[in-house]
């Protein structure tokens, strides 16, 4: 088979380079829908087609998402090239072979014991959100790579400009960054990498709708948010971020004791979601249960039981939606609405900053949420005292604990008044 490497109908452009680059870390980065993901399982691909010997791994932190994100993108492509015949797809566990040389692409996440040491000569990995990954998770997985020349593509869109993945590949931002987000190579700090900067305009098949809705989010959203993920510029913990003080940790430790359970409904576009909060002195200690899109009421007290929250346990949920309330309830469990007052947001995020808050690893969604929880900032760029109403659907649920269990406030399931205890 050949492949056309100028047939601008397969590849965008500005990554054909990358095809043939030695450098041991290649680092795909920007705003979203920009090819980063799509482009590095092309180059998976031929590699394993090309090269005599490819055993390439496929890296999240969350093994389970591997499936629906690289997995699924390296079939997409195989199936639109016409050439899944020519590989055997194994999904359990994660293993594509190319029938013709007997080459490999295998997957580990890094949530699962089974690490990338365990893997016999690989010969590259792709690291996809690498920005969920810890430094010392990407410091052990990289040495953990021994034998010939090793390949190692993140691919992430830049969120935090505190994040390691900064420090480590990057030079300061100021010299490199054009605020229009039109910029490409960026000469890396380390001399084993090459840094590839790209926006949905770098993109030839991003569609109409997509590029629209990555421009809206100037508007609809604030400005940070915008420069993140449309014009891929690095975002700034303090430009607005509401939580820039928490840790994550493996699991919950032995000690912390439950307060409660958190659920925030979800409606059409909002997840439902479910965390656990737990108390360790003054450590609140978070743990995401649950968090999915179309969940119906029955769904949500399935889940409950099947997750081990028992007819005991605590629960808080958002009180705008009291029939939901009493379903729940009258499935058995301890549920009761959240407190709302004018102030509540405001004051059940101060509420929450006087605690330490440590965020298990398995909270991907939450984390996802305390990254990009922000205030408003307005044209001017000011910031307001007023949370965007994004990202925050577990962090609600947290909230609802907060001021209902941590709060000397108390509500009941019927009255939603304030008592005094
Ligand atoms: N070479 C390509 N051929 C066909 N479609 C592509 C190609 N590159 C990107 N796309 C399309 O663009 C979309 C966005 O690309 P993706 O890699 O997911 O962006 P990113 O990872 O940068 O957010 C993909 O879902 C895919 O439909
Ligand atoms: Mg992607």
């Amino acid at each position: 088979m050949k492949i056309d490497l100028s047939n601008p109908l397969i590849f965008n452009k500005i990554y054909l380079p990358l095809l043939d680059e030695s450098k041991r870390y290649i680092l795909l980065y920007g705003g979203r829908d920009s090819a980063k993901s799509y482009f590095a399982a092309q180059k998976v691909i031929i590699d394993t087609m090309m090269k005599s010997y490819s055993r390439f791994i496929l890296v999240r932190k969350i093994f389970a998402d591997i499936k629906d994100s690289q997995l699924q993108t390296i079939k997409d492509i195989l199936k639109l090239w016409g050439i899944l015949d020519l590989f055997k797809i194994n999904e359990n566990p994660i293993r594509i072979t190319f029938i013709k040389n007997g080459n490999m692409i295998l997957a580990r996440g890094l949530d699962k014991e089974a690490k990338t040491k365990s893997i016999k000569d690989p010969t590259g990995v792709w690291y996809e959100e690498a920005n969920e990954i810890s430094y010392n998770e990407f410091i052990k997985t990289t040495t953990s790579l021994r034998g010939g020349i090793i390949q190692e593509i993140l691919t992430f869109n830049p969120e935090l400009e505190t994040e390691w993945i900064n420090n480590y590949f990057f030079p300061a931002k100021e010299s490199y960054e054009k605020k229009d987000g039109k910029f490409n190579w960026v000469e890396s700090t380390r001399k084993d990498a090459i840094i590839l900067h790209t926006t949905y305009k770098d993109n030839a098949f991003c569609t109409l709708q997509s590029a629209e809705k990555l421009e809206d989010l100037k508007i609809d959203k604030d400005l940070n948010y915008y420069r993140i993920y449309t014009l891929g510029l690095w975002g700034g913990a303090l430009e607005g971020v509401i939580f820039n003080n928490w840790k994550i940790i493996k699991e919950v430790p032995e000690r912390a004791r439950l307060v409660g359970y958190g659920l925030d409904w979800g409606f059409t576009n909002d997840p439902t979601a479910i965390i656990a909060v737990y108390l360790e002195e003054k450590k609140l200690i978070l743990h995401e249960i649950e968090y999915a899109q179309g969940l119906s009421n029955l769904e949500i007290a399935e889940i409950m039981e099947a997750k081990g929250i028992s007819k005991n346990d605590e629960i808080v949920a958002d009180s705008a939606e009291p029939k939901s309330i009493s379903y729940i309830y009258n499935q058995g469990y301890n549920i009761e609405a959240a407190i709302k007052g004018p102030d509540s947001i405001v004051h059940g995020i101060e509420k929450m900053k006087e605690f330490e808050i440590k965020i298990t690893e398995q909270s991907r969604h939450l984390v996802h949420e305390f990254k990009n929880y922000r205030w408003k900032i307005d044209r001017a760029g000011k910031i307001l005292n007023k949370p965007i109403d994004d990202w925050n659907h577990g962090i609600d649920a947290i909230r609802y604990v907060v001021l209902n269990k941590l709060t000397i406030k108390k509500t009941t399931m019927t009255g939603l008044k304030d008592v005094r205890l």
